[in-house]
């Protein structure tokens, strides 16, 4: 799978910051219980198409653009693709089309491995920024993003505005669904405050798998104040858990936690400690499975 174009982690930092984030769980509070509501089997099964899409994000634009991209592709026959791009390296594959039976816009990007993305976002060389007054207009300067994120989503940013657009006409639809998996979930909940921002009189929407943590409190803030995403975690994953709450970073609001059972639990409020959540469940890296980042979600495991 593509890279994720951040610089190397130093071993000696790393550990560093192990270390921090070991001190900082000890001080926590004890883990809860209460409150905590388990979705449906239909309310579950509502996500499906999403999750397939954020898989489909993996496949090549050639594949993409005519929809022939295999088992993703099939999963959602009636798709209707608009633009694709991309190069898988320095840009991450994503493609914009129209939904019918759902009557959105589907915007989806490309993810990475989770060998490379744990790396790169525990590495203290990140810098939290700005968003970019030209995409972003009319933000507070006190929302801030990690900077590789933010260079990600502007790779693509206007190519992608430009393929909404035409889907929103085409399709004579205001209603814009961003998906995405790992670092594609990150441009997702970038490009979900981007398109927010462009079109005003769009109803845009934002679905995740495996997100990272993107920016810093006050940016969290904006997103719930905004609307809110969901963003749904499998197990054990490490990728939600990075860059870490010490740094600065902090997830919105609209966890979904999967449970190892396969049950799926809503989460209320940002970072919830629960045990039944995310923080609560992986307190650390050293309590994370790796292989929890694909999946499965529901069945889908992500790839191309
Ligand atoms: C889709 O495009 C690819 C690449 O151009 C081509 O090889 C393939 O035959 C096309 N498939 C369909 C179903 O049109
Ligand atoms: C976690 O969820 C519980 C149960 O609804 C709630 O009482 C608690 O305030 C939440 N914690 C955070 C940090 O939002």
């Amino acid at each position: 799978m593509a890279s994720s174009g951040f610089p190397c982690s130093s071993p000696a930092m790393f550990k560093a910051l192990l270390f921090a984030s070991l001190a900082l769980t000890a001080l926590a509070a004890p883990a809860k219980r209460q409150s905590i509501s388990t979705l449906s089997t239909t309310q579950i099964g509502t996500y499906k198409p999403y999750t397939w899409y954020a898989s489909a994000a993996y496949c090549s634009p050639s594949t993409t653009i005519n929809w022939s991209c295999g088992s993703n592709c099939e999963a959602n026959a009636g798709f209707e693709p608009v633009a694709s791009g991309g190069d898988g390296t320095f840009i991450q594959y994503w493609y914009v089309g129209y939904d019918p039976s759902l009557k959105t816009v589907i915007v989806a990007h490309q993810g990475t491995d989770v060998s490379k993305i744990v790396p790169d976002l525990e590495d203290i060389d990140f810098t939290l920024e700005v968003l970019d007054a030209t995409l972003f207009p009319g933000m507070s300067s006190s929302l801030e993003v990690h900077s590789g994120f933010a260079g990600t989503q502007a790779a693509s940013a206007l190519d992608v505005l430009t393929a909404v657009k035409t889907a929103m006409s085409k399709y004579d639809t205001s209603t814009v669904t961003v998906t995405g998996h790992s670092l594609g979930a990150a441009i997702a909940l970038l490009d979900y405050v981007f398109l927010k921002a462009q079109l005003p009189s769009a109803a845009v929407s934002m679905i995740g798998y495996g997100l990272p943590r993107v920016g810093n409190q006050a940016f969290a803030n904006y997103v719930d104040s905004i609307g809110g995403i969901t963003h749904v975690n499998n197990q054990k994953d490490p990728v939600p858990i990075v860059p870490g709450m010490f740094l600065g970073f902090r997830h919105p609001s609209g966890e979904i936690h999967i449970q190892a059972s396969g049950s799926w639990d809503a989460c209320p409020g940002q970072d919830n400690d629960s045990d039944l959540c995310e923080v609560g469940d992986v307190p650390t890296i050293f309590e994370s499975v790796e292989s929890d980042h694909v999946g499965p979600y529901d069945g889908v495991t992500m790839g191309c």
